[in-house]
């Protein structure tokens, strides 16, 4: 195992052999599916290859279906213990769990290296603004049952107005996240008093294993349940009996959809969903060029380009294209590659063995139809990486256009008119964000205003991201459904509810016992500070 240093070697193996069913760690009896690492390193016969880093169950239907009975059993059609329970319990199992899932930070966040190829850096701030997320979450919805805690009257109708759970989540996540979004997920989902049944994606599954013992110890019974396996195994089965409430997930459209279409009553079916993007990049010919440089360098290749938000495509002004393509190339040949631990790595091993030999796929097309790969080191392939390519200039006949590369490839496309990246955008099936590099406001002006229309984020001198996590989230078309953010989660997961009564002394004689008891959870107007 040289060159891995000693802090970040894989010392044994992680066979997790139990799911999380019922508030029980169930011991799985059946077949288990071997989780590799794409960093190479020398096994026993001396040999170099994939690390193998331990293994998961290879769950079954039957046992999925288990875990679905748990969590409807545990919301019990809103009348079990959880969605019962008064707010300010349901705060202090939240923050059980996370006193209990910050001693795990080392754990995760090695894991987080080994499976994904995440750098150190980028491992230790996913795990962090998790953290951060869910005492976030907990402050927003102190604020918003202090909101609640009071009664409205209007037409002489007394109501006490406050959002209720929905019933069952099934949420899944994305490979690139795979803490930080499944737990965007998950947690407004639970505060609201939800049940949940989590499956892990396919890539990131070992690293979330650490936590299951915080969620058996702080949740009531089938509450919260994790389960493993092959989606379609394992969460089809769950989806067609039809009982569950919200799809909540993070990952491509091809997969949502075949989710939905196993739900036989999907009038009944909420959905929140983050899914495909296409964030384009718009340079004007007055932008700040050292500046816009530096964004699309941060904003296509971050953890390789492998985010939802990151920039995959750049449209240039043909008066700077030039210039651009030039300082661009060099500064992206100048990235470093490396293990994920190496002090000022950018660039990572890619997690999906077939990822080099997709993006490979694509260039090559770009070149058929026209572009040039105008960086030195672009198209670079080893193992388990491919060095970003550079394309210029990319035609809009080539996969890589329209397709999300979700890597390191880059498409440039130089404009004339303003309208061209304007009828593309309006065009595309994505609707996330984009990038809009300039100075004259007579020029930004009227273009901020159409952007905002064409997408749900408009980044001013600035490269594509989510956070930070208190901001909207969303996107048009096929990019999103639902909108998330601490604020808007807890909305997305919960429905207002609310008791109202006609203003008579009888009613109001009624309402003050209630009061005065504190005998519902519910008509109470005590407050939590
Ligand atoms: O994969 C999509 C993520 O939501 C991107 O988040 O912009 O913070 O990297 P980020």
């Amino acid at each position: 195992m040289k060159n891995v240093e000693e802090a970040f070697r894989i010392k044994e193996l992680l066979h997790q052999q139990s799911y999380l069913s019922k508030g029980i760690l169930r011991k799985w009896e059946g077949p288990f599916t071997k989780v590799y690492s794409t960093i190479r390193t020398q096994n026993d016969q001396g040999e170099y290859g994939p690390t193998l880093l331990g293994s998961v169950p290879d769950m079954d239907g039957d046992s999925a279906l288990e875990a679905l009975d748990a969590a409807c059993n545990a919301y019990d059609q809103g009348q079990g213990l959880w969605p019962t329970m008064r707010v300010e319990d349901r705060i202090t199992c939240m923050e059980k769990f996370v006193t209990q899932m910050k001693t795990k930070r080392e754990e995760v966040v090695k894991l987080l290296m080994w499976e994904i190829g995440k750098s150190l850096p980028d491992s230790e701030k996913e795990f962090d603004r998790t953290v951060a997320y869910i005492y976030d979450t907990i402050e927003d919805y102190k604020q918003l049952d202090r909101d609640s805690a009071r009664f409205a009257k209007q037409d002489g109708v007394y109501a006490h107005i406050r959002r209720g759970p929905l019933g069952v989540v099934l949420c899944m996540g994305p490979y690139n996240y795979p803490l930080n979004e499944t737990f965007a997920l998950l947690i407004p989902a639970l505060i609201m008093g939800n049940t949940v049944i989590f499956k892990p994606a396919k890539h990131g599954v070992l690293l979330l294993t650490p936590l299951l013992e915080a969620f058996r110890n702080s949740f009531p019974e089938g509450a919260v349940n994790v389960i493993f396996g092959r989606g379609r195994v394992v969460a089809a089965p769950i989806m067609a009996t039809g009982r569950v409430d919200v799809l909540a997930l993070i990952g491509n459209s091809k997969s949502a959809i075949a989710l939905q279409d196993q739900h036989p009553n999907k009038n009944r079916l909420r959905l929140v969903m983050g899914l495909e993007a296409k964030n384009p990049a718009i340079v004007l010919p007055d932008a700040d060029l050292d500046l816009a440089i530096d964004e699309c360098i941060s904003g296509t290749l971050s953890f390789n380009g492998q985010r939802c938000t990151a920039l995959k495509v750049l449209y240039v002004h043909e008066d700077i294209v030039d210039e651009f393509n030039k300082r661009f190339s060099e500064r992206v040949d100048s990235l470093k590659f490396g293990n994920p631990w190496e002090p000022g790595v950018m660039l990572t091993p890619l997690p999906e063995p077939e990822k080099p030999g997709y993006i490979r796929q694509l260039i090559d097309d770009a070149v058929d139809k026209g572009a040039k790969v105008i960086n030195k080191r672009g198209g670079e392939v080893s193992e388990n990486y491919i060095f970003p390519a550079v394309l210029y200039p990319v035609s809009k006949e080539a996969r890589v256009y329209s397709e999300e590369q979700f890597g390191p490839v880059i498409p440039i496309l130089p404009f004339k008119s303003i309208r061209e990246p304007l009828d593309d955008m309006a065009d595309s099936n994505y609707g996330q964000q984009v990038s809009l590099f300039g100075k004259n406001i007579k020029t930004l002006a009227p273009l901020i205003d159409t952007l905002v229309n064409l997408v749900c984020r408009v980044n001013l001198n600035s490269s594509c991201q989510r956070g930070p996590d208190v901001y909207p989230f969303t996107g048009r078309k096929d990019s999103a459904v639902g909108t998330l953010s601490v604020h808007d989660a807890l909305r997305s997961f919960s429905i207002r509810t609310f008791v109202a009564s006609k203003d008579n002394d009888y009613n109001r004689q009624i309402l003050e016992e209630l009061l005065d008891s504190k005998a519902s959870n519910f008509v109470n107007t005590d407050y939590i500070l």
